[in-house]
């Protein structure tokens, strides 16, 4: 009698412990293969209008359960790569996450880049008095490594959204050919839709021409969105007056920068506000907006270098291009998201 009271005293304290093991295995197994919130990455190159795309980023996850933002990586364009980097601390700071680690990439082009037009003003946004932000040390590994990383770690469920140079995205594909595959979507705000009369290379793609050719070489329309900037300029006419005094008017802190920051380039674009690297976050967030064509989309190299071209008629598409978006409900998703804070 007094035996089998004993041992019961030490099975049963065995069998919670074991419970207690077997529960935490099965969570911690199950939080680590199947997180299931899709993620995103913002490859950008620091501008003002890049800005905004990563703020209606942040806030869609914040306010909308949105896909979670796990980096933001940085590439020349606008301005240099050490100003982007500085850019992204200040934006980041804004938005009171800076917790969203930074990849540093390309500071040049893969053969010749463009110069840039500082059309958002010499430090990209707006050339005002920096306001005092807390700094952000960036991580060891490279941009295109950490895209391949990432992919790899959340293969199927990670959007990346670029909207700088192309050379870290090119990159990422030379590193792992199947990097286009693994994500769930990429992006790429770049390029015009051409036609005889129209012949001007849009900046995006400009900026590092090979890496736009080795972005749309072998890839499949499931993997790659191209949002080009003429289709934006023609659907997406934003008038100033309504950037100004509606969505501009929205009383949060993360507007009031934004103003700020467009102070230079909202009166040189007047009377319409027409910003690219926006309408590819809205597209990313929410791709029902607008209205996409398949194509087979290349780039001039030599001849017509920096030109995107288009065959709408291809039997072979290699790309989902968007043709039209609708402006109002564009400007509603803007105003939907930036109400938030
Ligand atoms: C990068 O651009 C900033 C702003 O225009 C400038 O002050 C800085 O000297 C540049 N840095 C390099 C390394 O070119
Ligand atoms: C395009 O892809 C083909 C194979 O799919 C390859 O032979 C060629 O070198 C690639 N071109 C570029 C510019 O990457
Ligand atoms: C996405 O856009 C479509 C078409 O404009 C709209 O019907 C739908 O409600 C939007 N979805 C979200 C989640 O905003
Ligand atoms: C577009 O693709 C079609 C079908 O493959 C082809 O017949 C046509 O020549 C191509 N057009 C151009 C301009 O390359």
């Amino acid at each position: 009698m007094e035996t089998k009271y004993k041992n019961i005293i030490y099975v049963i304290p065995a069998l919670l412990v074991a419970t207690a093991v077997c529960v935490f295995l099965v969570l911690f197994l199950r939080s680590d293969g199947k997180d299931p919130r899709p993620k995103l990455v913002i490859d950008h190159d620091g501008g003002a209008d890049d800005a905004i795309a990563i703020f209606m980023a942040l806030l869609y996850e914040k306010a909308f359960k949105g896909p979670e933002v796990i980096a933001l990586t940085t590439v020349h364009g606008n301005v240099n790569e050490s100003q982007v980097f500085t850019n992204t601390q200040r934006i980041l700071n804004i938005a009171d996450r800076q917790n969203v680690p930074i990849y540093r990439g390309s500071k040049t082009s893969f053969i010749s880049n463009i110069e840039s037009d500082y059309f958002f003003g010499y430090d990209g946004l707006g050339d005002n008095e920096v306001e005092e932000y807390e700094p952000i040390e960036a991580q060891d590994e490279h941009a295109a490594m950490a895209l391949v990383r990432l992919a790899r770690k959340y293969e199927g469920r990670l959007t990346v959204v670029a909207i700088g140079a192309l050379t870290n995205i090119a990159l990422a594909i030379k590193l792992d050919p199947r990097f286009r595959s693994r994500l769930a979507q990429l992006y790429v705000g770049a390029g015009h839709i051409h036609d005889e009369n129209y012949k001007e290379a849009e900046f995006n793609a400009a900026m590092d021409a090979e890496a736009y050719r080795i972005i749309t070489n072998g890839s499949k329309p499931e993997d790659l969105s191209i949002v080009p900037f003429s289709p934006i300029r023609k659907s997406v006419t934003v008038e100033t007056d309504w950037r100004l005094n509606v969505l501009g008017a929205i009383p949060s802190t993360v507007m009031q920068y934004l103003n700020k920051f467009e102070r230079l380039s909202i009166p040189a674009q007047a009377p319409q506000w027409v910003l690219l690297d926006p309408a590819v976050m809205a597209a990313a967030i929410n791709d029902s907006m607008a209205d996409w064509k398949m194509s087979y989309n290349s780039i001039g190299l030599c001849e017509n270098r920096g030109i995107a071209t288009n065959n709408f008629t291809s039997e072979k598409p290699n790309a989902r291009v968007l043709y039209s978006m609708d402006r109002d409900e564009y400007k509603q998703l803007l105003y939907n998201i930036f109400s938030h804070e």
